[in-house]
């Protein structure tokens, strides 16, 4: 089994009640790597809305330990304000970024946690979410790896694979989802080429992905985007392995803008396309991908790239930072919980909802 370079955490907490987030900053991949570490809500929310931590169970961790950090000044208080407090530094959170359901799933638990034991004291209660909070990282780590075996199987020995964005080490505390498939596959002993899409306008892919399948020892191929249909034309690509932001109850699923246009070219090209993703990725609330919030940024992303000025200063951009792959273009989703195969509401429906809520549902209770 090839060993692979262990990379920095891409988050941890450091200390008790009173400590911090360290997390990797990512806008300066890959040219540097530096740590820092977040002491208040406001700078949570601002290395979320900045792209320090991305990708959507990482910001689902870090926004947990958000609210941690944003319960230290009621500490001593009453529990009725230190609930109120919670309540405001979640919906706080949960602004920095709309598409990724985990930053609402992880908000939305330390809640559950806190309305759950009205008997404890604020500090008592403080000390528990931040249990919470460890224990959503724990889950995170173990389901990259139950993603990781579920998936290993797809890949047979000499696949090309083709990502996009960046679905790894550095969007989770594990080994990521889709880039835990293939480290899953190469750990089983095969060989694997990993074709990588720069992933316009911020280059998750060129940035983060190749670096961190560089950083492992992973052949791989960075592409200009607009270049995968040609490589999938000349051969080189039998796969595609995406993450997701947010997966509705039919399958549509949110993932980094141009995963749609990926999704399409392999259906052309009749290459597998799967999405790998933890079942805190499913919003099975939201129908269908027309209920899926998009989330726009600023356009200067788009026109002045890193700082440089590349389209003139007075036209018009748009920068939706995600789009949505129809159900029926995705060949399976790889979970924690297994593959979903053909991807549709109810095989989605059987693997992610527990058989005790269905059997709830279907008697009325
Ligand atoms: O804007 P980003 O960099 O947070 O977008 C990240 C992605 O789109 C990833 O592909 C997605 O979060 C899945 S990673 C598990």
């Amino acid at each position: 089994m090839p060993e692979m370079t262990p990379l920095t955490p891409t988050l941890a907490w450091i200390g008790d009640v009173g400590g911090c987030l360290r997390i990797i900053d990512q806008t300066l991949l890959p040219g540097e790597l530096r740590q820092i570490d977040l002491v208040t809500a406001e700078q949570v929310w601002e290395a979320i809305r900045a792209l320090r931590v991305r990708g959507a169970p990482a910001i689902g961790v870090a926004a947990a330990y958000g609210a941690v950090i944003g319960l230290r000044t009621v500490l001593d208080a009453e529990r009725t304000t230190f609930d109120r407090r919670l309540r405001e530094v979640a919906d706080y959170l949960e602004t920095s970024r709309p598409t990724a359901v985990n930053l609402a799933w992880a908000l939305g638990r330390m809640q559950r946690v806190a309305a759950s034991r009205p008997e404890l004291s604020s500090a008592e209660m403080a000390t528990r979410l931040l249990e919470e909070a460890r224990q959503i990282e724990i889950e995170d780590r173990e389901m990259c790896l139950a993603i990781g075996r579920a998936g290993a199987d797809l890949l047979a020995d000499g696949t090309g694979v083709l990502t996009h964005c960046n679905a790894g080490a550095l969007v989770t505390t594990g080994d990521g989802t889709a880039l835990a498939v293939i480290y899953a596959a190469v750990r089983q002993g095969k060989r694997l080429h990993v074709f990588v899409d720069e992933t316009r306008p911020l280059l998750q892919g060129a940035r983060l992905t190749a670096w961190e399948l560089t950083e492992r020892g992973i052949p791989a191929t960075l592409l200009c985007d607009s270049a995968a249909g040609w490589i999938m034309h000349e051969g080189h690509i039998q796969a595609v392995v995406t993450g997701a932001d947010r997966i509705a109850a039919n399958g549509d699923t949110a993932n980094k803008i141009g995963t749609y246009s990926v999704a399409h070219l392999a259906r052309a090209h009749g290459i597998p396309f799967y999405v790998a993703a933890p079942t805190s990725t499913f919003d099975l609330s939201a129908p269908d991908g027309r209920s899926i919030p998009i989330e726009e940024r600023s356009s200067t992303e788009v026109t002045q790239p890193f700082g440089r000025q590349t389209a003139p200063p007075t036209i018009s951009a748009r920068n939706p930072a995600f789009d949505v792959t129809p159900a029926e273009l995705i060949t399976a989703l790889v979970t924690d919980r297994g593959l979903i195969q053909p991807v549709n509401r109810d095989t989605i429906r059987n693997v992610i909802v527990r058989p005790e809520e269905r059997l709830r549902s279907l008697v009325g209770t």
